[in-house]
């Protein structure tokens, strides 16, 4: 008889948002290595990373930040459908963005807002982001002197400035099974 080929789990989408510093880089890593760990294929496009790769002649004007995250959008599209969990970790400060890479994939797609008081993120300050702004030396930091529109319809935000990593990181992993994204744990 011939053997059924292996079935592979349908992708998603998880765009995770939020100020610089509050907290993106740091979920997507530690979602990315539980869902490694239950044998998912996974990707996470990094704001900063895909920006050299991808943008590296964009600035941090609307226009240009808008055009970055359609070029995120549209690899991450690509990558979904093929069946890999992908994360995008990017500040996407505008609601057009966020609503355009909803659109363009339609249900299997998340949208999680980490929602951290500006001053917490200020004392964070994981990449000394807002020390160097302080100094003159960063123009347009989003939250300082770049505006971040506050999400209008997350599925889910996370309080990242109260939230321990290990939380947050539950928590996030909970609302992508409660979205069918991924199997419930197994229990026993
Ligand atoms: N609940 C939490 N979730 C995420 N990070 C947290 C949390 N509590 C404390 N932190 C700390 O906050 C910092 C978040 O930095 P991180 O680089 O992940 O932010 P980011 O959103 O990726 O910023 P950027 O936009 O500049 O890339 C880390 O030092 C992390 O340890
Ligand atoms: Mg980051």
């Amino acid at each position: 008889m011939p053997t059924a080929p292996p079935s592979v789990p349908d992708g998603f989408i998880a765009w995770i948002e939020g100020l610089p510093s509050s907290g993106k880089t740091t979920l997507s890593r530690s979602v990315a290595e539980r869902l490694k760990a239950s044998g998912r294929r996974v990707e996470i496009l990094d704001g900063d990373e895909v920006r050299q790769m991808f943008s590296p002649e964009l600035g941090f004007s609307r226009k240009d930040r808008e055009m970055h995250a359609r070029r995120v959008s549209y690899v991450a599209r690509m990558l979904a459908r093929n069946g890999v969990a992908v994360l995008v970790a990017m500040i996407t400060p505008y609601e057009t963005s966020r609503q355009a890479a909803r659109a363009g994939v339609g249900p299997r797609f998340t949208e999680i807002w980490l929602k951290c008081p500006l001053e917490v993120c200020r004392q964070r300050d994981a990449k000394g982001l807002y020390e160097r702004s302080r100094l003159g030396g960063v123009a347009r930091l989003t939250g300082v002197d770049d505006p971040f529109e506050e999400p209008l319809a997350p599925d889910l935000t996370v309080d990242t400035g109260h939230l321990s990593v290990p939380e947050a990181t539950n928590q996030i992993l909970e609302h992508l099974v409660a979205k069918g994204f991924l199997p419930p744990p197994a229990t026993g």
